[in-house]
């Protein structure tokens, strides 16, 4: 395990420096978008989704650098649904990633606009694969995975039903709904976008889907235990924020025990997908095995 720590530290590194060497320049007269996109981008983060972009890419034998601009828009869109997540209108929360949330460093207006400007620019940054791949067709086809993702059969979607749904109480199976879209479907984006441009096929397109879905549902009850059990030095959040907003959540719902369960049982599951799958990634598995016991 301690191998495997280090192994993503390395990977934490490199995806850092994909990422940010696709940021714009702080310069001209729209200069605060720029600062308050990367501002946002820089504060810190898992890289999670990048980072499994690239080793879902790395399973199925691919190499190329074709993969970064993609794994650059992945990051993008997910800090964009963080700077929105956490503004007054939403979860209402002052600090993300260890530093002040957007809009309380920004100003409301601007984190607004910058959570828009990294919703596009995710776009055109994406976009810049297109010449770097002998295989245009595929990065087409991925540039609608990771808008339909993102939109309204998507992250957006899960955000809407998560937003309109505050202070009631939630069915488990709409609940199930909300966490697969909101959560999931970045995640799902992430890997199949990785299986596709290594030139995977339909069907194991298809298997990886499945593998992160339980992923994301796994990773979306870890979020909701760790906002009752953890600290904000450790999270870089505020805990306790689902309390305060009166969200129904995986642990009001079905207790901390249960949740805990379900978290493993969903990585164990998503470990099986991942060996029915042609080739091997051991720093894959590792990843996900650490989802379950994951701290922050
Ligand atoms: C937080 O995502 C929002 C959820 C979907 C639970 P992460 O926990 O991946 O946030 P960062 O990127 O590490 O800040
Ligand atoms: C949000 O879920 C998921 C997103 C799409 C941003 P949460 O509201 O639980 O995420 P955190 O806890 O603020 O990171
Ligand atoms: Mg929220
Ligand atoms: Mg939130
Ligand atoms: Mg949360």
């Amino acid at each position: 395990m301690e191998n495997a720590k280090e192994r993503l530290a390395q990977a934490v590194k490199e995806a850092e420096e994909i990422v940010y060497s696709y940021l714009p320049a702080e310069e001209g007269h729209q200069k605060t978008i720029f600062e308050a996109m990367n501002y946002s981008v820089k504060a810190g983060g898992k890289r999670l989704r990048p980072i499994l972009m690239r080793e879902v890419y790395r399973l199925f034998g691919g190499q190329g650098k074709e993969i970064e601009p993609l794994m650059a828009a992945i990051e993008m869109i997910h800090t964009s649904s963080l700077i929105h997540d956490d503004l007054p209108c939403m979860d209402n929360d002052k600090y993300r990633r260890g530093k002040k949330t957007t809009w309380v460093a920004y100003g409301y207006d601007m984190a607004v606009l910058a959570g828009d400007a990294l919703l596009i620019y995710a776009i055109e940054t994406a976009v810049k694969a297109f010449a770097m791949t002998p295989d245009a067709a595929k990065v087409g086809r991925c540039i609608q995975i990771l808008s339909e993702k993102t939109g309204i059969y998507g992250m957006i979607g899960g955000q809407t039903v998560d937003v309109e749904l505050t202070n009631q109480p939630i069915p488990k199976d709409k609940l199930d709904f909300i966490y697969r879209l909101k959560t999931g479907a970045l995640l799902e984006a992430s890997m199949v976008i990785g299986a596709v441009m290594a030139g995977a096929s339909e069907a194991e397109c298809g298997t990886v889907e499945r593998m992160a879905a339980a992923i994301g549902l796994a990773f979306q009850i870890q979020d909701d235990i760790l906002d009752v059990t953890s600290s904000q030095e450790v999270l870089g959040k505020p805990v306790l924020s689902d309390e305060k907003n009166n969200k129904t959540t995986y642990v009001t719902l079905e207790g901390i025990e249960k949740s805990k369960h379900d978290v493993k049982q969903l990585s164990e599951t998503a470990v099986d997908i991942l060996y029915s799958l042609p080739g091997k990634n051991e720093f894959l598995e590792e990843l996900i095995e650490m989802l379950v016991s994951r701290e922050k």
